[in-house]
């Protein structure tokens, strides 16, 4: 160890106040647990109200043996969890208050590194922003995908077929009673959803970060191999500790431009901007919307996974995963960003075979040539807003059309099947109400259902825009974080229905064809202001959440902090 653990000015001496650290941990522990041995705490997000993460009390035990077998005090250390399908409004909105909770029990306890446990779709992102603001030694284990469902023979894409089959019903070329019995199907087993939803995004985004151990990312949650590296995760976080490396030795501007190029590679979740963005702010590293475009738009994509393509993580895993990704373009990453081991990331990748090119293509043969997310501005959204061209329809990515507009996603849903609801396949379906202030928390409705006479036409895709968030398991040509967002006094609360709307998405652009100075002149639409909230989180949240091109993170925990507590508690 080069320097005396954190923790010793804790534990170390014999007046009152070490008596006092030493005694209450003096559970089991022994005397020489206190002797200078670095204490380690295990960041758990495992909760029953969690279910993608219910298992990582068995990853702990891993991490702990690791830890143990380092010379190590391995301590776990419950921290809040969201779970993306059961919170209400939104588990974005409280992505910021579990990493703010987070962040602040790993400073005030006497710990010298730790072990981060997520998977479920905020939980990772919400344990890197903490990490990254206490910088001390940390190191992500992604609790991995759950096994591939099947249903009547056809497997099933967690996510992606709840909104395919629940479409199918609204067309009416699915019965209820069919769409009930995939309910049985969908989850067989522990872990996360097993498309490359956010979950699975953001675990490849950690792993391309240098944040996790190569080669974890992707590993199935029931597979045996998730455990060796937990208790590897375990010895490496006692080897940071020693040579005193820290997120902010790891997490650099070319690690996150290696992450964009991932994120484009595998045709990860739009999600994983605001995250990144948000990491990012804590890390105090300047990363902007525009850096998505430019490093990622013309990354090919090489992974045929659900929302977009065709098959799951335990399919991508078995093609090499995301090390057989970046592979396939380690010419476009930065070799100096490091990683949790010390060593590059682009070291790791001379080892990282391809098993399964329908899984995983090469370089010379991609979907697409020119996958990444594409950043939007115009009328409608001068600071940004963003598309994945890889989950939309070729034909609309240069579109016209009448707007139909929706003050609140409640709005949308009673007027959405009305017979006599003036809307063609051609109008464009626009969304407000849904961003960080509006909702709040911006929800992930972006990818609003269409309407049921265009379903029962055939029509499946339309062009769709808002100030909310898309599911990272959906998909279609859907414009999102459109910034500033309709409550924060954006564009988006000025357009009515009728209006021309263009998106170019080869010229970046998403403005209306109104004549100049029209939509500038208009009031907002009185429905876009959001009831302002008298108390609690929420109220916190919205007088201080930044808008989607900053990551929504709230305004006073950008930038790191430290693990430094000034006083003694007693
Ligand atoms: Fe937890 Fe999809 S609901 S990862």
């Amino acid at each position: 160890m080069g320097s005396t653990p954190r923790s010793q000015s804790w534990y170390a001496g014999t007046d009152r106040n070490a008596f006092i650290h030493r005694a209450w941990m003096r559970r089991g522990l022994p005397p020489h647990a206190f002797d200078g041995r670095p204490h380690i705490a295990i960041a758990n997000t495992a909760s029953d109200l969690t279910p993608c993460n219910s298992h990582l009390g068995e990853v702990a035990a891993g991490v702990k043996a690791g830890i143990w077998e380092a010379g190590g005090i391995p301590l776990e250390l419950p921290v809040p969890s969201l779970g993306e399908t059961q919170m209400r409004p939104t588990a974005m909105l409280f992505r910021n208050l579990a990493a703010m909770a987070a962040e602040e029990m790993i400073r005030a306890n006497p710990i010298d590194g730790v072990v981060l446990l997520g998977g479920c779709d905020k939980t990772i992102p919400a344990l890197l922003m903490a990490a990254a603001s206490v910088d001390l030694p940390a190191i992500v284990v992604p609790g991995g995908p759950m096994l591939t469902g099947h249903f009547r023979g056809t497997p099933l894409g967690c996510g992606t077929d709840v909104w395919r089959l629940s479409e199918e019903v609204r067309a009416g070329t699915l019965s209820q009673e069919r769409f009930l019995e995939a309910e049985s199907s969908m989850i067989r087993s522990r872990g996360h959803c097993n498309t490359m939803g956010t979950a699975s995004t953001m675990a490849c985004m950690a792993e391309a970060l240098g944040m996790t151990l190569p080669g974890v990312a992707g590993i199935p949650a029931p597979d045996s191999r998730l455990l060796e590296h937990a208790h590897e995760a375990g010895r490496v976080v006692m080897e940071m500790v020693e040579h005193d490396r820290r997120p902010s030795t790891v997490l650099s501007r070319g690690s996150f431009l290696n992450a964009i190029v991932a994120l484009a590679a595998i045709g990860g979740s739009t999600n994983a901007v605001v995250h990144l963005l948000a990491i990012a702010g804590r890390a105090g590293v300047t990363l902007t919307l525009d850096d998505f475009d430019h490093t990622g738009a013309d990354v090919p994509l090489l992974v045929d996974l659900q929302p977009a393509g065709a098959h799951l993580m335990e399919d991508f895993h078995r093609a090499g995963g995301l090390g057989a990704v970046l592979r396939e373009v380690s010419d476009l990453l930065d070799p100096s960003a490091t990683t949790v081991t010390g060593r590059p990331l682009t070291e790791y990748l001379a080892d990282a075979d391809l098993h399964d090119e329908s899984v995983i293509r090469r370089r010379t043969t991609p979907l697409q040539e020119a996958a990444g997310i594409a950043v939007l501005r115009g009328d409608l959204c001068p600071d940004g807003a963003v598309i994945k061209p890889a989950a939309a329809s070729p034909s609309l990515l240069h579109h016209r059309g009448r707007a139909l507009v929706f003050d609140s996603i409640e709005d949308l849903r009673a007027r959405l099947d009305d017979p006599d609801l003036d809307v063609d396949e051609d109008s464009v379906l626009v969304l407000r109400g849904c961003g960080p202030k509006g909702y709040p928390g911006m929800p992930e409705v972006g990818n609003m259902p269409l309407p049921a006479k265009l379903l029962a036409k055939g029509v499946r895709d339309m062009v769709r825009i808002s100030d909310a968030r898309m599911s990272g398991t959906a998909y279609g040509t859907v414009v999102l974080h459109v910034a500033p967002e309709a409550a924060a006094g954006g564009p988006l609360a000025k357009v009515r229905t009728g209006d021309p709307i263009v998106l170019d998405t080869t010229r970046r652009r998403l403005d209306t064809d109104l004549p100049p100075g029209e939509l500038d002149a208009r009031e907002p639409a009185s429905a876009t202001a959001h009831a302002a909230p008298v108390r609690g989180w929420e109220r916190l949240y919205i007088d201080h959440v930044l808008q989607a091109d900053r990551g929504a993170d709230l305004d006073f925990l950008t930038g790191s902090s430290g693990s430094a507590v000034r006083r003694e508690s007693h």
